[in-house]
């Protein structure tokens, strides 16, 4: 009994409970999903998307990234339009403008970090790569994360299951692949 509650205290004192969380342990896909709010057009696209092309054995269909950059007009046939971005992101966040920021630096970072894998070779083909284009895919994955990760207070769930999600995406390597 004493010894729960002394790792119960040291939970509630130290945020060392959350740091280094378990990167085999990825959270679950209810347990992340709505931690940053998405403007309602976007959450729109992600449910037309996600039933047309589920998640198989957990990981996203690698359709399902390109569908989503299709129904916003930022990729066309599997290369994103960098000069869209900007009035894209405007458009879809303007009821949410302390995401403006976030989104577009995520977008932003998120080429950085996929040009300079596929500089790398390092990325192997997924699963669907011949139906499929899987840069807008990878864009998906990527930009989630960022914008969780950097999800401004203001759109922010503050609940144990979100803040462990963050901090997993924070600490453990990307591609963030739940494990089967
Ligand atoms: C996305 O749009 C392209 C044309 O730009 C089309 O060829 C492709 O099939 C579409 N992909 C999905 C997953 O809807």
């Amino acid at each position: 009994m004493f010894r729960d509650l002394s790792v119960f205290l040291v939970c509630v004192f130290v945020v060392q409970c959350l740091a280094d969380p378990d990167c085999s342990e990825p959270p679950k896909k209810k347990d992340f999903m709505g931690c940053c709010k998405k403007p309602e057009a976007l959450s729109e696209i992600i449910t037309k998307c996600s039933e047309k092309y589920p998640f198989e054995h957990r990981r996203p269909n690698i359709c399902y990234g390109e569908c989503v950059f299709n129904e916003t007009g930022l990729a066309v046939d599997g290369v994103i339009q960098r000069d869209k971005i900007s009035s894209v992101i405007g458009e879809f966040y303007k009821d949410m403008p302390d995401l403006i920021p976030v989104a577009t630096e995520a977008i932003e970072k998120c080429g950085e970090i996929i040009r300079a894998k596929m500089e790398k070779g390092k990325e192997r083909k997924p699963q669907g790569d011949d139906q499929c284009h899987h840069v807008p895919s990878m864009y998906a994955g990527c930009f989630f994360a960022q914008t969780t990760i950097n999800c401004p207070d203001s759109a922010w769930q503050d609940t144990d299951d979100c803040n462990r999600a963050r901090e997993f995406m924070k600490s453990c390597p990307m591609p963030h692949r739940p494990k089967e």
